[in-house]
């Protein structure tokens, strides 16, 4: 079977995104991808270590790699969503702050 999402999220599941606030953040994505509509467009993944630890939680977005730093959950509309809705790869925003 071939994935035909365009877009894939890969947020850190790993100890210091975990002690972060990952799960926060995941659920965010979650709500706001299922809100926009973009089920069918974007997959949330979750990944090991990005080897980032210090900017933690990160997540990486393909096509790119798009990274975001200190990603928190009010960033996530509009740091994230906003831009794949568009259908557009993100921008690099190299950090949520
Ligand atoms: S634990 Fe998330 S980048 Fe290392």
């Amino acid at each position: 079977m071939i994935d035909e999402r365009r877009f894939r999220l890969y947020l850190c599941a790993a100890i210091h995104c975990s002690a972060a606030g990952r799960a926060a953040v995941h659920r965010a994505l979650a709500q706001q991808i299922a809100a926009a509509g973009l089920g069918d467009a974007v997959e949330l993944r979750d990944s090991g270590c990005q080897n980032r630890c210090e900017d933690a939680p990160n997540l990486t977005v393909w096509p790119g790699p798009v990274r975001y730093r200190r990603l928190q959950p009010a960033d996530v509309a509009r740091l994230v969503i906003a831009r794949l809705h568009d259908d557009a790869p993100p921008s690099d925003s190299g950090s949520a702050r």
